[in-house]
């Protein structure tokens, strides 16, 4: 009998071992290692390529509106660098039989489901082999089956750079949570029109987790706006030194000035509260005839420790040595 469940439990062990590896195994090959290059797409079989002036027969609005856009005024050279034909069929393919037969499915569309956002991007990444896609492939984006043409129009984009729509209304399409974060009472200054989300993030990039604009730590990029937290400080505050984003959720926050929770509570995630002896009656830290205890819980505790990111001059307490962060 005792074998038996012996038994039991070590198939069971087993399989979940199994199911865990299997699990974990899909999980690759689903997303992060997908490879880029798959199934390129094909045009009708047997196409030719014809040039971009025969296009203007059926599509003159559109040729004509083309000329004027980045893509439109792409050279040859640039083109047969890469090996890819220039003109509208460096991205819609070969165009022979689509004019000979005026058939919209014998010419690569990048409208409705009939590319994968994988081989959408495909056609792009022939020409865009360096700069910010470099890596796009790595990219959560890249791996989360968004396509270039999510976020940029060829024939009808805004701005500079061909977008769909302006940055950060662009991001709010499917970033609804940063969306509500940035509209928060304490927030930065992207509903003001002096950020975006690219102030901070490349969306194109696999350097870190979350497609930040920095190679480094996640304070290398609040240092590049904050040089003023970078120190180094003679009286450092361990957490700040760690990641600033332990306290500050850069999106957006009910509570002042970025923070997680309000003061005292950001504080007693990490610390005991401190009773100030002899506080009471006593005006020795300049506070008063309040109980030491009602004193802390009803301030910020940054009203005395106001060099919470780091200080550089020693308190004037004896048993602090030195630290405390309070000047
Ligand atoms: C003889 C006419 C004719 C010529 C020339 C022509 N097309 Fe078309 N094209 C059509 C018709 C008809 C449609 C379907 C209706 C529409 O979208 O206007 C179409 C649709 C398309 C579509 C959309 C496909 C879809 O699934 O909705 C693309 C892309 C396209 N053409 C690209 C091209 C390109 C690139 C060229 C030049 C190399 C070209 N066409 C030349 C007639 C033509
Ligand atoms: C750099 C890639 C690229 C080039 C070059 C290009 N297109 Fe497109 N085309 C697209 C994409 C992507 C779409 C989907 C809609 C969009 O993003 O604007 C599209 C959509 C279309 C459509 C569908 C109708 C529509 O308005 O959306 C037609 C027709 C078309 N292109 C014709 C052309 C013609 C003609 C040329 C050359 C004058 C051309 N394209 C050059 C990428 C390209
Ligand atoms: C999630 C949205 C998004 C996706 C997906 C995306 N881009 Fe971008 N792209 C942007 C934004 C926003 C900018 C403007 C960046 C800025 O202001 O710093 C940009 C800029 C660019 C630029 C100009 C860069 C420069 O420095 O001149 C190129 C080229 C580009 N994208 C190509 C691509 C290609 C190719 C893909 C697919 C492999 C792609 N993008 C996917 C949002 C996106
Ligand atoms: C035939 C090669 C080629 C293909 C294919 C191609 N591009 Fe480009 N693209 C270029 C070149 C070259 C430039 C640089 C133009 C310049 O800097 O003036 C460019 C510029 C850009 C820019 C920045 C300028 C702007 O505002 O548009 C974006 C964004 C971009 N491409 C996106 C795309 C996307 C998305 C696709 C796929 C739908 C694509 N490209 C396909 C060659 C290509
Ligand atoms: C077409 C939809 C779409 C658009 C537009 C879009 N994203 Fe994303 N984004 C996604 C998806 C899907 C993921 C991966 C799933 C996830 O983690 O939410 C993602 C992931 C991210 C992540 C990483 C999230 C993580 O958990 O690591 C960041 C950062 C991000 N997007 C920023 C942006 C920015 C900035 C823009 C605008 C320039 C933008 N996105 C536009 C769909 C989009
Ligand atoms: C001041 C810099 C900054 C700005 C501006 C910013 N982000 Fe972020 N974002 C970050 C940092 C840092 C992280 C990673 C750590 C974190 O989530 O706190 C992040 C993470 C994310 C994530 C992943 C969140 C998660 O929960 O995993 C998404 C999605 C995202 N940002 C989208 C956006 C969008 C959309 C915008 C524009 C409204 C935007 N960000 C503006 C700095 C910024
Ligand atoms: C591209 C520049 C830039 C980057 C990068 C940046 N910030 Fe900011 N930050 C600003 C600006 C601008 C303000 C608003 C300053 C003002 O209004 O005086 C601000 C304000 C703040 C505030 C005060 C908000 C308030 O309610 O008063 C905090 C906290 C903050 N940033 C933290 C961070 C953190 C943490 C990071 C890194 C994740 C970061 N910032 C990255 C530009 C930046
Ligand atoms: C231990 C929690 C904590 C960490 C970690 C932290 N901060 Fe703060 N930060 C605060 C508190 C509390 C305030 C409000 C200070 C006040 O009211 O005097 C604040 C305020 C700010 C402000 C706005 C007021 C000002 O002084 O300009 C900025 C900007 C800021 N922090 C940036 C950063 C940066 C950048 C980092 C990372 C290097 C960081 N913080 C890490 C707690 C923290
Ligand atoms: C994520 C945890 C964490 C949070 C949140 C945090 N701290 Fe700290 N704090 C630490 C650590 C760790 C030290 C270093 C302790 C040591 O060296 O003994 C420290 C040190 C200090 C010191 C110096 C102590 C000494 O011995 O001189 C003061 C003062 C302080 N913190 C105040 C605060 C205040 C005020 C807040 C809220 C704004 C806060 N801390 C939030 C972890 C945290
Ligand atoms: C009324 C001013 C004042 C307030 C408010 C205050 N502190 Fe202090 N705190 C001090 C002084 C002064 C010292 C140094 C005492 C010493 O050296 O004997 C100190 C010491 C500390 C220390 C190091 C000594 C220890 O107990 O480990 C920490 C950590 C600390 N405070 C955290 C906090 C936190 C968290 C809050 C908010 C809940 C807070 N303080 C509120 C004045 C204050």
């Amino acid at each position: 009998m005792k074998e038996k469940h012996f038994v039991m439990i070590f198939v069971t062990l087993v399989s979940l071992a199994f199911l865990l590896v299997a699990c974990n195994g899909t999980y690759v090959k689903s997303s992060r290692e997908e490879p880029i290059v798959a199934a390129s797409p094909v045009a009708a079989k047997g196409a030719t390529y014809v040039g971009s002036d025969a296009c203007a027969d059926c599509h003159e609005d559109l040729v004509k509106a083309f000329k004027e856009t980045p893509h439109g005024r792409v050279e040859d050279f640039e083109t047969k660098a890469v090996g890819v034909k220039n003109g509208c069929e460096a991205c819609h393919g070969p165009a022979s039989k689509h004019i000979e037969d005026e058939d919209p499915s014998e010419i690569i569309s990048f409208q409705g489901r009939k590319l994968t956002p994988i081989q959408k991007s495909e056609i792009c990444l022939r020409c865009h082999t360096s700069g910010q896609t470099l890596d796009w492939a790595g990219s959560r984006h890249g791996m989360s089956n968004v396509a270039c043409t999510d976020c940029h129009s060829i024939h009808k984009g805004t701005g500079k750079y061909s977008l769909v729509k302006k940055d950060p209304n662009l991001c709010y399409t499917c970033h609804q949570k940063q969306e509500g974060e940035a509209n928060m009472p304490s927030h930065h200054p992207i509903r003001e029109g002096k950020m975006n989300c690219t102030s901070c993030h490349n969306p194109h990039t696999a350097a870190n987790r979350w497609m930040l604009k920095t190679d480094e730590r996640i304070n290398d990029l609040c240092f590049q706006c904050h040089a003023d937290k970078e120190g180094p400080f003679v009286f450092e505050h361990a957490p700040v030194v760690e990641n600033c984003t332990i306290c500050h959720n850069p999106h957006g926050t009910v509570a002042n000035n970025l923070l997680k929770q309000n003061e005292p509570f950001i504080c007693l995630q990490c610390h005991h509260m401190h009773f100030h002896s002899g506080l009471e009656s006593n005006t020795h830290y300049g506070i008063g005839k309040v109980n030491g205890i009602q004193q802390v819980m009803t301030t910020k505790c940054t009203q005395c420790h106001s060099q919470i990111h780091g200080s550089n001059l020693p308190s004037n307490t004896r048993s602090g040595m030195g630290r405390r962060l309070t000047r």
